[in-house]
């Protein structure tokens, strides 16, 4: 049955251009959007960029600009690479858009009134790359100085007033929802947070920065001396997003599917906080919080602040080609560990994979439609049945393995059903039939089933390779083997050229 499906992904801090870490979730989150399309459902996928607190008031200074322009610029960056992506977000949420501030503001005023929210005075050790106070036992020490176990920079001392919110009232509550419900997948990370949750419990949260240090930010609407923090502020963009308290109808329809995924770095943000901040709202968790493990480069997690990155444009200018730095990463990703980035490993992928078994398929079945068919190839009366199955065993697998947000599996289940197809045509030889158009039909079908299932990872390829074949992808229903009654075929395309 189509129903709904709201994905997130983090909003990134645009202090500089996204890399590959970033383009993994956002990647992940626009496959699951287009396959939920394929099924039919009413898809809301949402992403953008988180712009307030100390980190972008640096960056700017740094850059020597106010932080709103700085800002603007940086966005756009943001942008400019989800389209070089592809990526079909339905809003770029900005922390700066006016209805998010208002978001902020209405969400806090009402925890405020119902007296969950003091003043009090900070001390402790912060990491401004992480927005996040470090406690004993959490830092590093080396040389009796203090480090940030991420970003492995000093951490400084912050001693101020602050307001506090009352997280500690909803530790059982947070323990028990996620002991009974299946929110955190995969279930592994929730016990991360379950075990936190009993050893320490939750403390109350400094959600509050002087407006004298911190001044980029959302004025707290009880004290205008202070600026919300920062992950207050960027949580709550869910909310934003689908029309939390100005559209209610538009809200509810998405937040009961809503579905975040993220990296494994910011899970206690977006469980222990996140849940109570909602709960605090009188709202319901989300459906699901999907985690990943990191990217990572010879063992260390790859980002801006360490400086190991990979550029998106570097991967994408190897390979010539956007579909297949989307195929490659989602080929290797992996929910349960982190992904070591192996250049060698993608480039034998692409080459066997997309070149050989899925670009000669189509090529071989293009050309021989073309000279041995005039192009058109029809239904005929019998279907090869051994194909039909695999066909049909392919979807069903392919859909129960996105289900459960195994992309790299579905992917080679996937391409099971084209090396099925390749053998098939080598079985059958089509070249040396009177009659080939049956067994091109066969092919045929083979190929545009395949093509729907891979649409959500390669949209642009899969476009290209139905007009050429000449068909149509629009959704999960039409992928039944025999479902197409005519191919006209324009050309045969060369999908991924070798790489030598
Ligand atoms: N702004 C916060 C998120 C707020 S969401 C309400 C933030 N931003 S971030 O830009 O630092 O990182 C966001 C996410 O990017 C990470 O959680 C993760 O999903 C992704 N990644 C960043 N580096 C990555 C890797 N090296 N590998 C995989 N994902 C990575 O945290």
């Amino acid at each position: 049955m189509p129903g709904t499906f709201y994905v997130t992904t983090p909003i990134y801090y645009p202090n500089d251009k996204p890399h590959i870490g970033h383009a993994y979730t956002t990647i992940m989150a626009d496959v699951l959007a287009r396959w939920h399309y394929l099924l039919g459902d009413d898809v809301f996928f949402l992403t953008g960029t988180d712009e307030h607190g100390l980190k972008l008031q640096r960056a700017a200074e740094k850059a020597g600009k106010d932080p709103k322009t700085f800002v603007d610029e940086m966005a756009s960056f943001f942008k400019k690479y989800w389209s070089l992506l592809n990526i079909g977000y339905s809003r770029f949420i900005r922390t700066t858009d006016e209805d998010h501030v208002e978001t902020v503001k209405r969400a806090l005023t009402k925890i405020y009134k119902k007296g969950l929210i003091y003043k009090g005075v900070y001390r402790g050790w912060y990491c401004t790359s992480c927005e996040k106070f470090y406690g004993e036992g959490e830092y590093l020490e080396k040389d009796g100085q203090k480090f940030c176990p991420i970003h492995l920079k000093p951490l400084e001392w912050v001693e101020e007033e602050t307001y506090f919110l009352k997280l500690s009232l909803y530790t059982e509550k947070i323990l028990k929802l996620l002991e009974t419900k299946d929110i955190i997948y995969p279930r592994e990370y929730a016990r991360e947070i379950i075990s936190k949750l009993r050893r320490e419990g939750l403390k109350d949260l400094s959600i509050t920065r002087p407006k004298s240090r911190v001044y980029w930010g959302v004025e707290a609407p009880w004290d205008p001396n202070h600026t919300i923090y920062v992950w207050v502020d960027a949580l709550l963009n869910y909310l934003t997003g689908i029309g939390w308290g100005r559209d209610e109808e538009t809200f509810w329809k998405y937040w009961r599917s809503a579905h975040h995924i993220i990296g494994k770095d910011i899970l206690w943000f977006h469980s222990a906080i996140w849940f109570s901040l909602l709960d605090m709202l009188d709202l319901p968790p989300p459906k699901k919080v999907i985690v990943h493990g990191f990217i990572l480069v010879r063992g260390v997690k790859m980002s801006k602040t360490i400086g190991n990155v990979v550029r998106i444009e570097d991967l994408v200018n190897e390979y010539g080609n956007v579909d297949a730095v989307r195929y490659l990463l989602m080929r290797f990703s992996t929910l349960e560990k982190d992904m070591d980035y192996n250049p060698e490993q993608f480039r034998q992928a692409y080459n066997a994979e997309l070149a050989d078994t899925l670009g000669n398929l189509v090529r071989r079945v293009g050309v021989l439609a073309k000279r041995k068919a005039g192009g058109i190839v029809e239904r005929p009366n019998s279907l090869d049945q051994e194909l039909e199955r695999k066909a049909k065993e392919t979807l069903e697998k392919a859909k129960k393995l996105v289900d459960e947000v195994k992309l790299g599996e579905a992917l080679v289940t996937i391409f099971d059903l084209l090396r099925e197809a390749n053998a098939y045509l080598n079985r059958t030889e089509p070249w040396k039939a009177e009659n080939p158009a049956p067994i091109l039909y066969n092919a045929l079908e083979a190929i545009r089933i395949a093509s729907i299932m891979l649409y959500p990872f390669m949209p642009a390829t899969m476009e290209r390779l139905a007009n050429a074949l000449g068909f149509k992808i629009e959704s999960f229903d039409k992928a039944c083997f025999g479902c197409w009654e005519k191919y006209q075929v324009k050309e045969a395309p060369i999908l991924f050229p070798k790489l030598r």
